[in-house]
């Protein structure tokens, strides 16, 4: 049985052992050296200038929604527009902080967002935010859709979770927005067990974040923040600067271990994209190939597809159910990331009034397609087994 994620790191046992040593000999695993240095780390992998990390994608999509409305920029009860096919906890962190959840339809060749149905949803919905998902390594015209919301001064956000590493227009995803979330959640493309980061170039937001991961409080801010917004709160009391909490927060702080491995695993992380991509290219054209069965998605356009599952979407349910027979026992399924979020029980109950033209696509996802594993352990004979899994009806 090939599963969805075969190893907890790239290289485990000599990062496991690397972790053991560090465990042993270190006096502190509570947030420190080793997640700052993280920080650096992957803000320069990614080219942005910023680089929060926190315990989860998850965390890094509430803190991120958060940051935005102690800042100002956006207000409850404003329209934010999500990918109709994401992860829950994408959307969860707008119903809960107040705002109303839109859904903007994918596109069936591309599984994401394009200008074209974000343009769609702007003529009955003025979005404040698009919160665009990179959908399993891929994208749609980003740039155009960067283009609109620029035009109609909307703020773009990307969850890049799912397409760490992947580039369009030689442009790493991740750094279309003012801001983007990445997941280093063991079965995505670097794992730190759990962990995940907001990335920026904006200072006041990254600020921001930094007190939102923390209780509201200014301790991981440098020096000159510090005296900053002491000044502004007229803070004079070295007793009570430490705990003078300035504005709604959480703790989503990651510990050391995370920021350890992170660092051992970053270095690989280029050769982790590389093997995955090799796998994509071996698997992709033959199923997507098969137009009889598969709607085909199209990948020509990014010159780097960093993805960590690869999506099949049938052309009938009962042509899945039968795809469902046959992968039983070789190899591991699941439906496709979280599915169509309107057809989520949390959804319907919390958000229930927009359209459903705004998630057709999204529903034939959720309704015939699923998703197999692209572990960069794959081996030669796995690639064998899951073409020949595919390739009939
Ligand atoms: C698009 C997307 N956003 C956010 C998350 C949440 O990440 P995490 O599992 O690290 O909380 C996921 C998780 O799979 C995801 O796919």
């Amino acid at each position: 049985m090939i599963p969805l994620v075969k190893s907890t790191f790239y290289k485990e046992k000599e990062t496991k052992n690397k972790l053991i040593q560090f465990i042993k000999t270190s006096d502190k695993l509570s947030f420190g050296s080793e997640c700052e240095k993280f920080e650096k780390n992957f803000a320069k992998w990614q080219k942005r200038k910023y680089c929060i990390f926190v315990n989860s994608g998850s965390s890094a999509n509430l803190a991120l929604i958060q940051a935005l409305l102690n800042i100002g920029k956006v207000k409850q009860g404003d329209l934010v527009g999500f990918s109709s096919v994401t992860w829950s906890t994408n959307v969860m962190p707008l119903i809960e902080l107040g705002l109303k959840a839109v859904p903007v339809d994918i596109e069936i060749d591309s599984l994401n967002v394009s200008s074209k149905k974000l343009a769609e949803v702007l003529k009955e919905y003025p979005l404040k935010v698009m919160f665009l998902t990179n959908l399993l390594g891929f994208c749609d015209d980003i740039d155009q859709i960067r283009a609109l919301c620029k035009q109609k001064k909307i703020i773009l956000i990307e969850d890049n979770c799912e397409s760490l590493g992947t580039t369009y227009k030689k442009k790493k995803l991740g750094n279309f927005g003012l801001a983007s979330t990445f997941s280093f959640y063991v079965g995505h493309h670097m794992s730190t067990i759990e962990g995940g980061a907001i990335c920026t170039d904006d200072e006041e937001l990254a600020t921001m974040l930094k007190l939102v991961r923390a209780h509201g409080w200014d301790r991981n801010l440098d020096f000159a923040k510090q005296d900053e917004i002491r000044k502004k709160f007229h803070i004079n009391s070295n007793f009570y600067s430490r705990y003078t909490f300035y504005d709604l927060g959480y703790n989503l702080r990651p510990t050391e271990i995370s920021g350890f491995v992170g660092n051992c695993q970053i270095k690989f992380l280029d050769e982790i994209i590389q093997k995955r991509m090799d796998n994509f290219l071996s698997i992709a054209p033959s199923i997507y190939g098969n137009a009889n069965l598969y709607h085909p998605v199209r990948y020509d356009h990014m010159s780097v597809i960093s993805n960590f599952a690869i999506p099949v979407i049938c052309k009938s349910k009962v042509m899945r159910g039968r795809l469902v027979g046959r992968c039983r026992g070789k190899l591991e399924i699941r439906p496709i990331v979280g599915g169509a979020m309107v057809k989520q029980p949390f959804f319907t109950k919390y958000m229930n009034s927009f359209p459903k033209s705004h998630s057709q696509n999204a529903r034939l996802v959720h309704e015939q397609g699923l998703y197999f594993g692209n572990n960069p352990e794959l081996t030669p004979d796995d690639i064998k087994l899951i073409l020949n899994i595919f390739k009939r009806d």
